[in-house]
C-alpha cells in the first residue's frame, strides 16, 4: 500500500515540500497587506504567538494523524475514528478538506496565474512603461487586465496544467522534486530582494514598522485577523499537512519538523513585508489600501528604482513559485482522497481532479471583469466579495478552514487517546519532552482560539 502510495526520499524532501505549501500567495499577499492594515509591530508579535500557540501544535496533529494512518484525510479519519465516539461521522472532515481544497485551489490559480502574465510584463517592460503614471497600473490591472476573460481562463489554465502535472507524476517524482528546485530558488530570490531593499532608504522604516511594537494600536479585530491568518499561510485546516505527513517514515521527528515548517514560513512572511515596505517607503508614492498592491503600487515604485524590470521580474518569479508549490499540495488533498478511498490510479485521479478543478475555476477567472468590487478582492478575506470569486474564498477561509481546524484539534486532544498520540510523537523524536505542553494546547488553547473565529464569523464578523 505504502508503495503505490508513494513516500518522500526523506525529511528534507518532505519539509521543502510542506514548506512550499506553507509559502504562498498568503506570505507573499496577504501577510504584508493585512500587517500594514494593523499598524505592524505589535500585530506581528500577536501573529508569531499565534504561530506558536495554535498553528504550530495544529501542524503537529495533521501530520502525526497522517503518518499514523499513511492514508489521506477522509480515510484517515474514518479509521482513526472507527470505534470511537462519532465513528464514521469523523470522515466528513477529511470531506471538508477535500471540498476547501477544492475551492481555495480554483480561485487561488487565478492568482497565481497573474504572475505569469506579470512576469512577462516586467521582461517586455510594458509594466515600465505603464507604471511611468502613477495611475497607469491601478487603471491598466482594474480595467484591462481583469476584464480580459480569455487572457484570465488562458493564465489560469496555465497554471493548473503545471500544477497537474507536477501532481501527476507523484509524490517523489512530482512534488518533491518541484520542491526542491523552486524552494532554494525562492530563497535566493528573497535574498537578493532583501539585500536590494536594504539599499533603499525606506529600509529603516520598515524594520521600524515591523519591530517596535505599539500595543495600543491592537484591537480584537487584529488578534482574530492574526490567528485566521496563521492558520492559511500554514496550510491547515484541511488536511493538506495530513496528506504531505502520509508519506513520511518513522525515522523523523514530527515536532521538530512542524517546527521548521512553521519557523520557515513565519521568516519568509518577514522577508516579504521587509521587501514590500521598503521599497513602498522609498518613494512618495501613496500606499493605496488595496489588496491588489502586488499588482499596482509595487511595481509603479519599482518603476522609480534602478533595474527595475529585472527586480520586478524576479518578484513575480517569486510569487509564482510560491504560489506553484501551494497549488500543487492542494491538488494533492483532493487527488490523494480519490487515490485512497475511490482507489483511482494517481494518473486518473490528478488528471480528472486537476480537470474539474481547472473547469470550475474558469468561473472564477470570468467572474472578476466588470467586477465593482475588484479592488477589495481579499484573499482568505473576511469580507464576502461579489461573484463566484469572493464567494469560494469566503466560504474556504472563513469556515471550511476553521471548522476543519477546530474539529482536528479536538479529534486528535479529545478522541485519539493519549497514549496514541504519544507514542506517535516519540518515533523519530525519542522522548517528546514538550508532550504535556503540546497535550494542554491542542486540547484546551487551540480549540478556543478557533472557536473564536467561527464564533465571530457568525456574529458578522463586525469586530474590525
Ligand atoms: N499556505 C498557502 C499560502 O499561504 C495556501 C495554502 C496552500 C493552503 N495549501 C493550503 C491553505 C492548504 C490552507 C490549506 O498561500
Amino acid at each position: 500500500m505504502a508503495e503505490s502510495r508513494g513516500q518522500w526520499s526523506g525529511r528534507m524532501g518532505f519539509i521543502l515540500a510542506a514548506t512550499g505549501s506553507a509559502i504562498g500567495l498568503g506570505n507573499l499577499w496577504k501577510f504584508p497587506y493585512i500587517t500594514h492594515e494593523n499598524h505592524g509591530g505589535a500585530f506581528v508579535l500577536v501573529y508569531i504567538a499565534m504561530v506558536l500557540l495554535v498553528g504550530f501544535p495544529i501542524m503537529i496533529a495533521e501530520v502525526l494523524v497522517g503518518r499514523r494512518t499513511q492514508l489521506s484525510p477522509v480515510s484517515a479519519f474514518r479509521k482513526l475514528g472507527k470505534d470511537k465516539p462519532g465513528g464514521a461521522l469523523w470522515a466528513g472532515v477529511g470531506f471538508l478538506g477535500v471540498l476547501a481544497g477544492f475551492s481555495i485551489l480554483s480561485y487561488y490559480s487565478v492568482v497565481a496565474g497573474w504572475t505569469i502574465h506579470y512576469t512577462w510584463l516586467s521582461l517586455t517592460g510594458e509594466l515600465n512603461r505603464l507604471a511611468a503614471d502613477p495611475a497607469g497600473l491601478q487603471t491598466y490591472f482594474g480595467g484591462e487586465f481583469l476584464a480580459n476573460g480569455s487572457q484570465q481562463v488562458m493564465y489560469h489554465l496555465l497554471f493548473m496544467g503545471l500544477t497537474t502535472s507536477a501532481v501527476y507524476f507523484g509524490v517523489k517524482g512530482g512534488i518533491e522534486k518541484v520542491a526542491k528546485i523552486l524552494m532554494p530558488m525562492l530563497l535566493l530570490i528573497l535574498l537578493i530582494l532583501v539585500v536590494y531593499s536594504s539599499t533603499t532608504s525606506g529600509f529603516n522604516e520598515a524594520l521600524r514598522f515591523l519591530f517596535k511594537p505599539d500595543f495600543s494600536s491592537l484591537t480584537t479585530g487584529s488578534i482574530l485577523e492574526a490567528l485566521g491568518h496563521a492558520f492559511f499561510t500554514l496550510s491547515l485546516g484541511m488536511g493538506a499537512m495530513l496528506t504531505y505527513g502520509s508519506y513520511i517514515g518513522k525515522d523523523i521527528s514530527i515536532p521538530r519538523a512542524a517546527f521548521q515548517i512553521s519557523l520557515f514560513d513565519t521568516v519568509i512572511a518577514l522577508m516579504a513585508c521587509l521587501i514590500m515596505f521598503s521599497i513602498i517607503n522609498s518613494s512618495d508614492i501613496d500606499v493605496s489600501k488595496s489588496s491588489t498592491i502586488l499588482f499596482t503600487t509595487i511595481p509603479t515604485v519599482f518603476a522609480q528604482l534602478p533595474a527595475a524590470s529585472f527586480f520586478n521580474a524576479i518578484f513575480y518569479l517569486l510569487i509564482g513559485f510560491a504560489a506553484l508549490t501551494s497549488t500543487i499540495s492542494l491538488l494533492e488533498v483532493v487527488s490523494s482522497y480519490a487515490i485512497d478511498d475511490l482507489g483511482w490510479t494517481r494518473k486518473r485521479a490528478t488528471i480528472t481532479m486537476g480537470s474539474v478543478i481547472a473547469v470550475f475555476g474558469v468561473l472564477n477567472a470570468l467572474s472578476l471583469g466588470g467586477n465593482d468590487s475588484l479592488t477589495n478582492i481579499n484573499l482568505v478575506g473576511r469580507e464576502s466579495t461579489a461573484g463566484v470569486f469572493g464567494t469560494m474564498d469566503y466560504l474556504a477561509s472563513n469556515w471550511f478552514l476553521p471548522v476543519g481546524g477546530f474539529l482536528i484539534a479536538l479529534f486528535v486532544g479529545w478522541i485519539m487517546g493519549a497514549r496514541d498520540t504519544f507514542e506517535e510523537l516519540e518515533k523519530g523524536h525519542g522522548y517528546f519532552s514538550g508532550y504535556k505542553i503540546w497535550h494542554f494546547l491542542i486540547r484546551f488553547v487551540a480549540p478556543l482560539a478557533v472557536g473564536a473565529i467561527i464564533v465571530s464569523v457568525i456574529l458578522g464578523r463586525e469586530y474590525q
